[in-house]
């Protein structure tokens, strides 16, 4: 689909970028975003956003743009970070190298200046700051709009429609950075709108163009994404198979639940029951990055024989999924841990140009969102988010089927109670995980010696920051109850109270 008047953000390789594009579209504006090279190439942008990098300007490969090209356009631009050390630098100035990193808040001052930029952001509001370089000699005629709390540059604007700042608007820790944005892009006239049915629409070429009529398969868990993609694969009306693999670590009763869910949408899967195979192979295993690695490679084997000989592999894969794996080409991200649709047999299918992720730039509410768009009824769009390798990541060490067992009874009554008292569809994710460490305890008159099961509820937007819900005593007496009483094994309760960050959601 042509976009006219869009907002186009260029990629300088920002564990960020990403998030640009989200701010533009919680701000009503379609943006999408593009490679430096493909300058030539953005139809009719509205405006320009040029993001932060991880290289500095002066490497020899640092990403280069045509800035001829981009004062072509004659659009309102906005260089963040390196974007705007790289246009100080077309501009006529000089970046200084340093070796140094500036991570973390600054204090805006743009007291002096009244530009449309900061219109009724408040003097000394936090930025956030995350480079090394910073811009040295500015161009004659350059305006400095705002400096830091010791009077370093900022935001510079070199023209009319050029401006640059070296703070991140688009992180949360930026606290004004959203209306920053918002001003930049009342500069230009006539931005398009963002709709989610845009969005869907231009999925569906996209898919369509990439799919022709190869066959699709895609791997269906009955999770939100996976769900949602094998209904827009569907939709596009490519030759898909959707396989329901069943690795033995999914919770009570869901594979039926799975089955009765897309049998609702229409759609057609088809059940490989794995789980002797995975539980065999996991036998024993206590690493965690052993375990996803396993069950990543794992499943695509079991799915690969079922399929026998598909062309193209869909994955439901998000955006935080891809930073936190951090193997794409070009990230600038450390890795955190190994997502499951992030494996070296899934690394390996990519480089040969045969997996296809139409979901990879989105964050989860945007995909619910299209899940709506989509016709997907809402129970299913606003089920709890599940984690591809499913219980082996609740199941901290080794994985045995008693303790699989353990977690299924515990997370099932937890999650009744959550339905019960109203709390389900308040919270993001929750779930129980086994602990696997021994304790004293008193059942009846005996002294027993088992296991804890820890209970966790979070509220997130995206799965990338996450904090711990305050659930009425009430739910977590009551969970607490049954479970100790009619889940065997179990002498302790516990009620998972940290953040992500330290933590993670999951336990592995
Ligand atoms: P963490 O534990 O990384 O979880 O804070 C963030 C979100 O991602 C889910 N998760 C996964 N999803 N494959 C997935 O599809 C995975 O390997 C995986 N690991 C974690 C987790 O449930 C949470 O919603």
């Amino acid at each position: 689909m042509e976009h006219s008047n869009h907002v186009a953000v260029i990629d300088f390789g920002s564990q960020y970028t990403q998030l640009i594009v989200r701010r533009v579209r919680e701000l009503g504006y379609f943006a999408k975003l593009y490679r430096p090279s493909d300058l030539g190439q953005l139809g009719g942008p509205g405006a320009i956003i040029l993001s932060g990098g991880p290289k500095s300007t002066a490497d020899p490969d640092a990403p280069d743009i045509d800035f001829e090209r981009l004062q072509a356009y004659d659009i309102p631009v906005l260089g963040v970070c390196y974007g705007m050390q790289i246009l100080n630098k077309k501009f006529g100035g000089t970046v200084e190298a340093s070796d140094r990193r500036e991570y973390g808040p600054a204090q805006l001052m743009h007291g002096e200046v009244a530009d449309e930029l900061f219109r009724g952001v408040p003097n000394d509001t936090q930025i956030w700051m995350s480079h090394s370089d910073t811009v040295k000699q500015l161009p004659e005629g350059t305006k400095v709009l705002a400096t830091n709390q010791d009077g370093t540059p900022v935001s510079l604007c070199w023209s009319e429609k050029f401006r640059g700042i070296q703070f991140h608007p688009e992180v949360t820790h930026s606290h004004e950075g959203t209306l920053i944005l918002k001003n930049f892009l009342s500069m230009a006239e006539g931005l398009e709108e963002f709709r989610i049915e845009d969005l869907k629409a231009d999925l569906l070429k996209e898919i369509n163009d990439r799919v022709g009529d190869k066959q699709v398969v895609c791997g269906v868990s009955g999770g939100v994404d996976s769900t949602i993609l094998a209904v827009l694969l569907k939709e596009a009306g490519v030759n898909v198979r959707a396989i329901f693999v069943d690795h033995g670590l999914m919770r009570k009763d869901e594979g039926d639940e799975v089955r009765r869910n897309f049998a609702r949408m229409g759609v057609e899967i088809e059940t490989v029951d794995a789980s002797e195979l995975f539980l065999n192979k996991l036998a024993g295993v206590e690493d965690p990055e052993k375990k996803r690695d396993i069950i990543g490679n794992l499943f695509v084997d079991v799915f690969w024989d079922a399929v026998g000989n598909a062309e193209l592999l869909a994955q439901g894969t998000l955006y935080p999924d891809v930073i936190e794996s951090a193997s794409n080409e070009g990230s600038s991200a450390s890795k955190i841990k190994t997502h499951h649709n992030r494996v070296d047999r899934i690394l390996e299918l990519q480089k040969q140009g045969k997996v296809l992720e139409p979901l990879a730039e989105l964050f989860k509410d945007e995909v619910r969102e299209l899940g709506i768009a989509l016709g997907i009824p809402e129970d299913i769009v606003n089920r709890h988010p599940f984690p591809g390798p499913g219980l082996a990541v609740r199941c901290p060490g080794a994985i045995e089927e008693k303790k699989l067992r353990i977690i299924r009874e515990a997370d099932a009554i937890f999650i009744g109670k959550l339905r019960e008292h109203g709390w389900y569809d308040r919270v993001w994710q929750s779930y129980a995980a086994l602990i696997p460490v021994k304790t004293v305890g008193v059942k009846g008159d005996e002294r027993s010696y088992e296991w804890a099961v820890s209970l966790r509820a979070v509220i997130s937007e995206d799965a990338m920051t996450a904090d711990w819900v305050e659930l009425p005593y009430q739910i977590l007496r009551e969970s607490s109850h049954r479970i100790l009483n009619e889940v065997a094994g179990v002498n302790r309760v516990l009620y998972d109270i940290s953040t992500k960050p330290p933590a993670s959601i999951e336990w592995e």
